[in-house]
């Protein structure tokens, strides 16, 4: 069934000018884009996107990398969004990532990796509520 997940272009690949080449990934593979905006995250506002990960030793350094820069939030809508887009972006650790994937084509290393996927339709929907309203959605 049609469903939605939730990414954002991460500022690493912003700075590296992978915006358009990200997106070129994502429409070939048939996702359907019904939110987008380019924005920052505060500080703030990554610790409490983040904020499942407060325990763990690379919390302050993600905190700080999710915030240093623009980056590209979007939902995006395919049959079987969530699990399809993980296979599409690759293994958290872009060495790890499979051929032809987003992190293997455009990540740094595995604090710098270039996008995220919601990891469940839970989150998916609780991710994408936190960057937009429902009029943002089309
Ligand atoms: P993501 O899986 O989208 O969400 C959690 C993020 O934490 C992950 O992407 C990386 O950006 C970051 N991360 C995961 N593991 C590490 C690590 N070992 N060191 C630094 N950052 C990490």
């Amino acid at each position: 069934t049609t469903n939605r997940t939730f990414t954002m272009i991460k500022p690493d690949a912003v700075e590296n000018g992978h915006i358009g080449g990200i997106l070129e990934k994502i429409t070939s593979a048939g996702f359907k884009i019904v939110a987008m905006k380019y924005t920052q995250l505060s500080t703030r506002d990554a610790q409490e996107f983040y904020a499942v990960h407060n325990e763990r030793p690379f919390y302050g350094e993600l905190v700080e990398f999710m915030s240093r820069g623009p980056i590209v939030a979007a939902i995006l809508e395919k049959d079987n969004a969530v699990d399809d887009f993980r296979a599409l972006i690759g293994a958290t650790n872009p060495a790890e990532a499979a051929e032809g994937t987003i992190r293997k084509l455009f990540a740094s290393n595995i604090a710098e990796n270039a996008v995220h996927g919601s990891d469940s339709d839970e989150n998916a929907a609780i991710e994408g509520a936190f960057h937009f309203s429902g009029r943002e959605i089309y």
